[in-house]
């Protein structure tokens, strides 16, 4: 299980974690832009003297066995042993990648994450998911091992570009949505224009402890980890449909159109207060605009949901809600009820 450290004062949360952890021999992987934005924060600790990070390309796209070699190959040339420990200082990808390289360099280091972008911080960093991508294939090649620590810390979002904070907020959104009134309430009310970090952090901390809830529940996915694929089922088509146009969107931007559709869903076939979600749909409207699709667009659309690896015996499987923290998973849908659901999306409230 991870351990997860709120931290305003990331050399001391750091520094404390890595004296718990005896090792023979500390790394820290980068991405090109962390290197240069975030490791300025914690360089000058004691325990990184002389210490040159790992540093890879950024984004997803270097999600790759080539990144991951090079990875290896830092770790045993400089002498890594089974008792070194790796940092990860990044977003998602790198955290995912690290996670794997630690997890399989000489059977298995500990490694502590360190996220710097919000959705690393409320998502792909807890949970213990790692892996890269392979053969065009998302996610493909991985391993379950949970870091020995997870240091969230909401001092690094400050370099951040606003379209990457929405993206995590859109996850955020997702966990208010599957948690109570009380959480959701506070997120559909937070200044996104004018960031209080401060409380931003306190809220981040809630998001990651209904992830660390449910993932505890159900670390393997067999049930009620499902809930996290809220907004997932359209919002995965939604973003399979945008990389084959000339702009990709960011998965958040993605997650939060999938919301509105799955939350008109809820209304129509599992009882989801209208007025709510008329509500969350303005909200996402307002932060993310919207994606402009056709209904010469909806059989694509529709295919990509039925690829959806999540579904068994070619069903659409998706997450709904009968109120805030209601859930409902393994729910289905027609092709009929699919399509008004993409007409809401384009015409709705
Ligand atoms: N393991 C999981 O459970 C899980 C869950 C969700 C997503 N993911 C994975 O996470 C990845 C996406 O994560 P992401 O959105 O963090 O993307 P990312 O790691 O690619 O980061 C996005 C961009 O922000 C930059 N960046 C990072 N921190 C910064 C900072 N503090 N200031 C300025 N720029 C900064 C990065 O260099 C990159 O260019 C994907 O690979 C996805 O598959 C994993
Ligand atoms: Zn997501």
């Amino acid at each position: 299980m991870n351990k997860v450290i709120i931290s305003t004062d990331i050399r001391t949360a750091l520094t404390q974690e890595i004296s718990e952890l005896p090792h023979d021999k500390l790394f820290i992987l980068c991405d090109e832009t962390t290197r240069r934005l975030c490791f300025p924060l914690v360089q000058s600790l004691p325990c990184f003297t002389g210490v040159e990070p790992i540093t890879i390309p950024a984004t997803d796209t270097h999600k790759t066995l080539e990144t991951l070699a090079h990875v290896w190959t830092e770790l045993s040339t400089a002498g890594g042993t089974r008792h070194s420990l790796l940092v990860n200082l990044g977003g998602g990808m790198v955290t995912d990648l690290g996670g794997f390289a630690a997890s399989t360099f000489k059977r298995g280091i500990p490694y502590i994450n360190i996220p710097t972008t919000l959705l690393s911080m409320v998502d792909a960093s807890v949970g213990g998911k790692t892996g890269i991508n392979f053969n065009g294939l998302k996610n493909e090649i991985g391993v379950f091992n949970a870091p020995h620590a997870v240091i969230l810390d909401t001092e690094f979002l400050r370099t951040l570009d606003h379209p990457n904070i929405l993206s995590g907020y859109a996850e955020m959104l997702k966990h208010g949505l599957i948690s109570n009134e009380k959480n959701f309430a506070e997120l559909l009310n937070f200044d996104l224009g004018n960031i209080d970090y401060h409380q931003l952090s306190s809220m981040v901390a809630t998001s990651v402890a209904i992830k660390e809830r449910i993932v505890q529940a159900d670390p393997l996915e067999h049930g009620i980890r499902k809930a996290l694929n809220l907004g997932h089922t359209a919002g995965h088509a939604f973003e399979s449909f945008c990389l084959q146009s000339p702009t990709p969107v960011l998965h958040g931007y993605a997650v939060a159109w999938g919301l509105i559709c799955e939350l008109y869903l809820s209304c129509t076939k599992a009882g989801f207060p209208t007025d709510r979600m008329r509500q969350t749909v303005q909200f996402i409207k307002e932060n993310y605009g919207t994606l402009p699709i056709t209904c010469d667009d909806y059989p694509l659309l529709y295919q990509l949901m039925t690829h959806d690896k999540k579904n068994t015996a070619g069903t659409i499987n998706f997450t709904l809600l009968g109120n805030l923290g209601d859930i409902h998973i393994n729910q289905t849908a027609t092709r009929e009820e699919i399509y008004q659901m993409l007409d809401f999306f384009r015409e709705g409230l």
